[in-house]
């Protein structure tokens, strides 16, 4: 039995064959477009961490798609977030991350204050109806969330709280001082795929025998797996390998995934996973690995970066590849197993994740617009 991709015709508990999106919601720039505008320029997205802006002036910068945003730490402490572009005549200003007490134009040497304050433009003096006191770098709604560096484009959506708040307590349950977490080791990871690819990655554990051994060798038990899913939000856990840890994840619509990590010899430790769409057919896939104080970081570290060149570059493989074959003319769409009593075999996840996205976007199930 095949259903078509329809919240109201698969109840999201049964065990049954799921028809996800169509091939083109991976390859069309037309589609990309729309959730540029529907998705990501709509919804809360996590640009970093409070730790990664340790004093005034410290910055980083970073892209909302096409968008960049400067995310800087004032003279006054206080961390805001703006367009990374000059009000003059748009030249770009920051450039990574670093410290900037004062952020000087390249073009026509325009600066400002940490706080995004213009604070001198040459050869202005005595320009009628110029008053450098009026004009500030554009800024744009940032809320710091359990530690974690949000931005919004809309500014009329609702605060991070409601979007995240349903898991914030059982992640503070886990780790309470989520603010005092150490940026320990990260590393963006292409993937020559459509964002949707990436999440789906992370949705399921189906994979995981076939694609990960030494996960499943020396890590985690997958046949411990339990994946539920509630609207925007998915929960991951499973066993250590030798049954005295958990490892717990969250996936956060549309592109965050926040885990902990059984780490032998150090514990839980914190690691965050974006999804950051580039262009219709590329997608940076952001690890980001923190340490409790305290906790021995060269082990997490060591243990890191083993991850990157295993489980990360395995995954990568695998959704790079699987983008190549959904651009061709003979994949209609995903059959997606939905089984949610088997955590390390269903896809319910995918399905609920394509509901998400037809929603989002005002798209009828079959994928045609409404
Ligand atoms: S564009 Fe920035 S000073 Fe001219
Ligand atoms: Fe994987």
């Amino acid at each position: 039995m095949v259903q078509m991709l329809d919240g109201a015709s698969y109840d999201g508990r049964s065990a049954a064959v799921v028809r996800g999106l169509p091939g083109r919601y991976y390859t069309d720039p037309a589609i990309f477009e729309e959730e540029k505008q529907k998705i990501f320029f709509r919804t809360w997205q996590c640009l970093g961490h409070v730790a990664m802006l340790p004093e005034k002036g410290s910055f980083i910068v970073a892209s909302v798609v096409d968008q960049e945003i400067a995310i800087l730490r004032g003279e006054d402490d206080i961390p805001r977030a703006f367009f990374n572009i000059c009000r003059h005549r748009g030249h770009p200003l920051l450039e990574g991350r670093g410290v900037a007490r004062r952020i000087v134009c390249p073009y026509h040497a325009w600066t400002y204050d940490a706080s995004g304050q213009l604070r001198n433009a040459p050869h202005t003096a005595g320009i009628a109806g110029f008053d450098a006191s009026t004009i500030r770098l554009k800024s744009v709604r940032l809320e710091i969330f359990m530690g974690l560096l949000f931005v919004n484009l809309d500014d009329n959506a609702p605060p991070v709280a409601v979007q995240f708040g349903a898991v914030e307590a059982e992640i503070r349950a886990i780790r309470p001082n989520l603010e005092d977490q150490r940026l320990v080791f990260e590393y963006p990871m292409v993937h020559a795929c459509n964002w949707k690819a990436s999440v789906e990655g992370f949705s399921e554990c189906y994979h995981c025998a076939p694609v990960h051994k030494y996960l499943v060798d020396n890590v985690v038990d997958p046949t411990t797996y339990v994946l539920t899913v509630e609207g925007p939000v998915q929960r991951h856990r499973l066993q250590s390998r030798d049954g005295t840890m958990s490892q717990v994840l969250w996936h956060l619509w549309p592109n965050l995934a926040i885990g902990f990590y059984p780490i032998p010899g150090v514990g839980s430790v914190l690691c965050t996973r974006h999804m950051y769409p580039r262009t219709v057919g590329e997608s940076i896939y952001h690890y980001r690995w923190f340490a409790d104080p305290g906790m021995d970081v060269d082990a997490i570290v060591r243990y890191a970066q083993h991850h990157a060149t295993t489980t990360g570059k395995e995954d990568a493989e695998v959704v790079i590849q699987v983008q190549r074959g959904m651009t061709s003319r003979g994949f209609d769409s995903s059959l997606l197993i939905a089984n949610p009593a088997k955590g390390d075999s269903t896809e319910h996840a995918i399905a609920a994740f394509h509901v998400q996205v037809l929603s989002a976007l005002g798209h009828a199930p079959d994928g045609r617009m409404r």
